[in-house]
């Protein structure tokens, strides 16, 4: 039995004040942790105040993509080390918008992905296609060659422990969802990559999220299929009465 997990990707919305009232609002809920992990993923600079404010909470933090050196002359970037060391447990890897905007490809997620694991940080790795690729039915080549390659020399107990986040670019921030069959196919199709590659055990176990305009009203539909293990969530988790019910949705 998976565990689900619903995180909210914050992108770079909200002012540390902002952030702050998101976090007392939501500690006021009774979210039970043993069915649905809760993770925030927030800018970079609200993370050590958001670490002390959900301590002992069954909120967890995540930033939002990572350095995959230690330390080093790489201006405005951060690293798994400094995220490890404000205690941060998860990391965004490979999202669409890092690697449209900022020029990440296949190789630098999984040089991220081995650098998040050697800082025990847990990677959301984010797959998707683009509109033009699904509409020449390459959905499933593209986003099995993006898990292959994201997952590339990770032992199986990593791969088992990684969250895959099957985000079509169509999707996100559109108000156009996939269809529930559709994402599941898609999150089916990843399991099977990972099947081939790391075998049964691993499959049936990694958890596969699908995010693209996720909300209040879809959430029900998505996680009742088979493949679908939790939400990745942008718009919809920035108000704190709005990610609760996704929460309450994951329960
Ligand atoms: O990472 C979450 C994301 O890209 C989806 O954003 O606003 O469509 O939920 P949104």
């Amino acid at each position: 039995m998976r565990k689900r997990v619903i995180a909210g990707n914050w992108k770079m919305y909200k002012t540390l004040s902002e952030a702050k009232d998101f976090v007392e609002q939501l500690r006021e809920k009774q979210v039970d942790s043993s069915k649905v992990e809760t993770v925030i993923c927030a800018p970079a600079l609200f993370l050590d105040q958001l670490v002390q404010a959900t301590k002992d909470s069954f909120i967890s933090i995540g930033a939002q993509t990572m350095h995959e050196e230690k330390e080093g002359a790489f201006t405005g970037e951060v690293s798994g080390h400094q995220l490890q060391d404000l205690g941060v447990s998860y990391v965004v890897i490979g999202h669409s918008e890092r690697r449209q905007y900022f020029n990440e490809t296949d190789d630098t997620v999984n040089k991220k992905v081995i650098a998040a694991f050697e800082n025990n940080l847990t990677p959301i790795i984010c797959v998707g296609e683009t509109l033009e690729q699904r509409e020449q039915n390459e959905t499933e080549s593209i986003v099995s060659a993006q898990v292959m390659a994201a997952l590339e020399g990770l032992t199986e107990e990593s791969v088992e422990n990684s969250i895959i986040a099957y985000e079509p670019i169509w999707a996100i921030g559109t108000g156009k969802t996939a269809t529930a069959d559709d994402a599941n196919d898609v999150c089916q199709a990843i399991r099977e990559t990972i099947l081939d590659g790391f075998g049964e055990e691993v499959a049936s176990s990694v958890r596969i999220q699908y995010g693209g305009s996720v909300k209040p009203e879809n959430i029900e539909e998505l996680l009742s299929k088979e493949h679908i293990d939790g939400a990745l969530v942008g718009g919809a988790s920035l108000q704190a009465d709005s990610f609760v019910k996704l929460l309450e949705a994951g329960e």
